[in-house]
């Protein structure tokens, strides 16, 4: 099999994680979760720079794991613009196909880390492209295998079926696992399943867009629309089929979880980077589980992704026939 190529579509962050002894939930009021003290000057004692955004945490699953990685979307020469794009690049992610013009900014995140773990974020969404004047080469979906479209900013539901359409009639594959802006509208999320190949989606998505109380009713459910479906539930596990065995896995590994961004993206690339490339069922759900427990152990959605020479371990999993 040729090396699979892949486009992932959506937004991109620039994301600056702050640590500071004086974010403390022991504070008086609780200050630094409900209120930062105006006029005074605190000190961060330690700061990680890191680059998020969906689709391009998918575009680094998929390049550290060999598959030929592309990356698509609107960014600008603001300083976070230049970040994402530099970062993808040292990755190895083909990002020919990103369209920057002055008016277009990067999303920018400013988070700050309290001492026990929980977070305040100060988030700048970036300017980017809508459904309306879709300033993306949509032609340039005809030229891969795959497109991961995820996280589409203002362009919403709506892009997402031009993008869908465009796949469909080029017949190229389309794995989904949708972000807030193509969660707002379930029914037209649900309209467009068909033309989806893999859809993977934590429990809660799948309840918005089947019915079902455990993961299994669900991913059967879900079969009745796509030909690979997989409901995630954080810690709790995962179940996937393919409509000829379903695999029920466990926790990878009892991990200290840092930095929970970036879990999701993680799983669906993570099953994408081995499914695409013919691996069975079991053994991408076991990549998916080892990539996104990774990525949990370390702060910013990236940093923790997998690269080819990992060594995985077993973990509890189970398959059986459909
Ligand atoms: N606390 C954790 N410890 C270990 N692994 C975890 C933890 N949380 C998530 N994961 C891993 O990440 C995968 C995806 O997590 P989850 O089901 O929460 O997805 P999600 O809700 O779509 O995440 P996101 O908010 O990033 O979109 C899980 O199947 C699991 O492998
Ligand atoms: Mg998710």
């Amino acid at each position: 099999m040729n090396t699979p190529k892949i486009l992932a579509i959506g937004k991109a962050t620039q994301d600056v994680f702050l640590k500071s002894d004086e974010f403390s939930p022991q504070m008086e009021g609780k200050v630094a979760y409900t209120h930062l003290p105006l006029g005074v000057k605190m000190e961060v004692e330690d700061i990680v720079f890191a680059t998020g955004g969906n689709a391009s945490n998918v575009a680094v699953t998929l390049a550290r794991q060999g598959l030929h990685s592309s990356y698509m979307w609107t960014l600008g020469y603001d300083p976070a613009s230049e970040t994402v794009l530099r970062d993808l690049d040292s990755e190895g992610v083909d990002t020919s196909h990103v369209v920057r013009r002055d008016k277009y900014r990067a999303g920018y995140s400013n988070i700050l880390i309290a001492t026990d773990g929980e977070r305040t974020i100060l988030n700048n969404k970036g300017v980017s492209t809508d459904a309306h004047d879709v300033d993306i080469d949509l032609d340039a979906i005809a030229d891969v295998d795959w497109v991961y479209p995820t996280s589409l900013a203002l362009g919403g539901i709506d892009l997402l079926r031009i993008i869908v359409d465009r796949a469909d009639e080029a017949g190229v594959k389309v794995m989904l696992n949708p972000a807030g802006p193509e969660l707002a509208e379930p029914n037209k999320l649900k309209s467009l399943l068909s033309s989806v190949e893999v859809l993977c989606v934590n429990k809660e998505e799948m309840q918005m867009l089947v019915d079902g109380e455990s993961l299994e009713e669900l991913v059967r459910h879900a079969l009745h629309y796509v030909p690979v479906a997989i409901v995630s539930d954080g810690p709790r596990g995962v179940i996937a089929s393919d409509g000829k065995t379903i695999v029920t896995a466990g926790m990878y590994e009892d991990v200290p979880v840092v930095d929970r961004t970036g879990a999701g993206d993680a799983f669906a690339s993570g099953f994408l980077s081995q499914w695409a490339a013919g691996k069975s069922l079991r053994d991408s759900v076991i990549f998916a589980s080892a990539n996104s427990t990774s990525v949990v152990t370390q702060f910013g959605a990236k940093a923790g992704i997998l690269r080819s020479n990992a060594d995985l371990h077993d973990m509890p999993i189970e398959e059986k026939p459909f």
